[in-house]
């Protein structure tokens, strides 16, 4: 286990094959733990309707550029009903925070997708007590929400009329009703220091999370930080490598966004310590309305695509596909 000190070391180290070590080592620490499986799951992107204004975020409720849309009930299931067909053992539904999704509402979508056997997985942002516990009383099993950085003044800088604390809260009532804790950061934010990255690996290990995922920061041209420079695939990667270092048994997802600025970016990852991915399972048609950060992968591809592409890239590289829920299994 590594001091912060010895974080801070690492994450500045520039060194090639320093660099390597720490990707091998990684990629030891998760095959000696949890196993060649690769966790596939199946993500709907089912609201695009956001009420915060994240400085990053493309979905953030003042661009007025982007098409808004949200899927009915029926649509949902109809979606988790073709992942099942495909495969997939878990859902993940992930939004903005849209208050049409009421906790009446989504509590029956849950119990509907409960009905046909999988893990569901929500991302819908920052609720009440009361609404988390409503979700998991219907079903749900994990619930994922990124600390994005715990630098408080970046975060504060990052997040107009957004608290680290009510974020810090949310993680908390997660973790006391029971669900798999999800949660995870950027790389490359705007004033973002290495010290601050190893405090955001400090605070995975101090929430015992049971997930956590990593990916660069992408500027979106109609956000305020349309001029910011990139995250860093190597640092995010680094990043993503000492969190499987320091939490060996974790689930850890090769992000959508690492193979949006590396064209084999979730098989690099694959290999220097994650052990899930999250093919989306959104059809076709909403794919581009959900535009978190421009150029992301998979926008005219439809699920059964992705399906078979992930399938026949993780087998590329000599690993398996899980045949189970994937939960987190602590040693
Ligand atoms: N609204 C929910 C939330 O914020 O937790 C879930 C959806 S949100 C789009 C999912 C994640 O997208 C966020 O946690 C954030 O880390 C990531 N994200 C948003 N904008 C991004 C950007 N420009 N580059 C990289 N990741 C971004
Ligand atoms: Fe909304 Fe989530 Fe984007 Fe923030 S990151 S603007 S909460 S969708
Ligand atoms: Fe969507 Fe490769 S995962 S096309």
């Amino acid at each position: 286990m590594y001091s912060k000190s010895e974080l801070v070391k690492i994450l500045s180290d520039n060194d090639k094959e320093n660099n390597k070590k720490i990707f091998e080592l990684a990629d030891k620490v998760r095959r000696e733990n949890v196993g060649d499986e690769v966790h596939l799951r199946g993500l709907i992107e089912f609201s695009n309707i956001c009420r915060c204004s994240c400085k990053y975020c493309g979905l953030r409720s003042p661009n007025t550029s982007i098409d808004r849309y949200r899927l009915d009930k029926n649509t949902i299931i109809e979606l988790c009903e073709h992942a099942v067909e495909m495969g997939y053992k878990t859902i993940v539904l992930q939004s903005g925070e849209d208050a049409y999704y009421s906790a009446d509402v989504l509590t029956e979508i849950i119990k509907e997708i409960k009905k046909l056997d999988v893990a569901l997985t929500l991302s819908l942002g920052e609720r009440s007590f009361e609404e988390y516990k409503a979700f998991k009383d219907a079903g749900a099993d994990r619930y994922l929400i990124r600390i994005e950085t715990t630098d408080k003044e970046l975060y504060k800088k990052m997040h107009p009329n957004m608290s680290f604390e009510n974020r810090v809260r949310c993680l908390l009532d997660i973790k006391k009703l029971g669900y798999e804790v999800g949660t995870g950061c950027l790389v490359g934010l705007p004033g973002q220091t290495v010290e601050s990255l190893a405090d955001d690996i400090l605070f995975f290990k101090e929430l015992d999370a049971d997930m956590v995922g990593i990916g660069p920061f992408i500027p979106h041209p109609a956000t305020p930080l349309k001029e910011a420079e990139t995250g860093d695939f190597d640092l995010a990667l680094k990043v993503m490598a000492l969190t499987r270092i320091m939490l060996p048994d974790i689930n850890i997802p090769a992000t959508t966004a690492m193979e949006t600025i590396n064209p084999n970016g979730r098989i690099i990852a694959l290999q220097s310590g994650a052990n899930v991915v999250m093919p989306n399972v959104t059809s076709t048609q909403y794919r581009p309305k959900y535009e978190i950060y421009p150029n992301k992968i998979c926008l005219n591809d439809n699920p059964d695509k992705c399906r078979g592409c992930i399938e026949g890239k993780i087998r590329s590289i000599g690993r398996v596909i899980g045949t189970d829920k994937g939960f987190h299994k602590r040693k």
